[in-house]
């Protein structure tokens, strides 16, 4: 996503910042990701029929800036104490705890900036907004982070997990397609259907990390696995085992391609570049 990459060094350029802040944030950045929040964004406003301009590129590295805040924070001793993301060292093993604190927060925060300086319809950004502080805060993943840490070492049900899911990571995985429809001003009635898209391919991606967590290599991965059994965190794989958790997986992709599908007959909506960013969830 090299167009994402000049947004974010236009945005983090600037002579005038706090160098060591700048340095670190720069550094989970650049370290990449899969980028699937900014390209299922990008992908369902062409669906809808909109050229990419600038100003959607910036509304996709708000999301991307967040998750990449919520991947620093995770990764802090007082969190999942990881060693290593996105195949490198996490941030806070090369600038310190307290920096790599900072660097979250400044992450969590540049995007309203960004935001707020888009050139989009005062009512569309003010909906943005909106759906981006939903999808972050005390409504969505760090609720959800934190409900994550409490089920550590405990028995939960079915329900719970979902729950925890739905919030640390699928509220992140809905705003794409929400801030989609938003920009592409379709109805209430498509918007829902939208979030319901997210809601649904957000699970998938949760139970898919925790699948690749027991099955996957570092190389693949870029991150250490085995990580969810040694904090005996509460995941799909050990409520259901493996097998499970892949039947449950391959069942909310199945369920989330039948939404794509309704929002196509639904709206003026070519769904087949996201449909393909869909099946590249599966497992087997
Ligand atoms: C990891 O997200 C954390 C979860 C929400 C499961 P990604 O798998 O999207 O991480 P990157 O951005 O590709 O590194
Ligand atoms: C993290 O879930 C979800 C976030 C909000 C970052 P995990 O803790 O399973 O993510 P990884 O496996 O460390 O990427
Ligand atoms: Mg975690
Ligand atoms: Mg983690
Ligand atoms: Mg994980």
């Amino acid at each position: 996503m090299s167009e994402l990459t000049a947004i974010f060094a236009d945005f983090y350029g600037a002579k005038s910042l706090v160098a060591p802040l700048n340095e670190s944030i720069q550094y989970s950045i650049k370290a990449g990701g899969k980028r699937i929040r900014p390209i299922l964004l990008l992908e369902t406003l062409q669906g809808f029929g909109i050229d990419i301009l600038e100003e959607h590129l910036k509304v996709a590295a708000t999301v991307e800036l967040i998750h990449t805040s919520s991947l620093i924070h995770d990764d802090l001793p007082a969190m999942d104490n990881d060693d290593f993301r996105r195949g490198k060292p996490t941030n806070h093993k090369i600038f310190g705890e307290a920096q790599a604190i900072l660097a979250g927060d400044a992450l969590l925060l540049d995007p309203y900036l960004l935001l707020a300086n888009v050139a989009l319809a005062p009512s569309i950004v003010v909906s943005l907004v909106k759906e981006l502080a939903l999808a972050s805060g005390s409504y969505g993943m760090v609720a959800g982070q934190v409900l994550d840490m409490a089920g550590e070492n405990q028995a939960l049900t079915f329900a719970q997990l979902k729950q925890i899911h739905a919030l640390k990571t699928g509220k992140m995985l809905t705003f794409p397609f929400v801030a989609a429809g938003i920009i592409a001003e379709q109805s209430d009635e498509v918007i829902s259907q939208l979030r319901h898209l997210g809601e649904t391919v957000g699970q998938a991606f949760q139970i898919r990390d925790d699948i690749l967590d027991v099955t996957a290599t570092f190389a693949e991965i870029g991150k250490t696995p085995g990580k969810d059994e040694v904090a005996d965190k509460s995941t799909y794989v050990k409520l259901l085992g493996l097998a499970g958790a892949k039947a449950e997986l391959a069942e909310n992709l199945d369920s989330a391609e039948n939404i794509l599908q309704k929002i196509s007959e639904k709206a003026t909506f070519t769904s087949e570049n996201v449909l393909k960013q869909i099946e590249r969830l599966r497992i087997d």
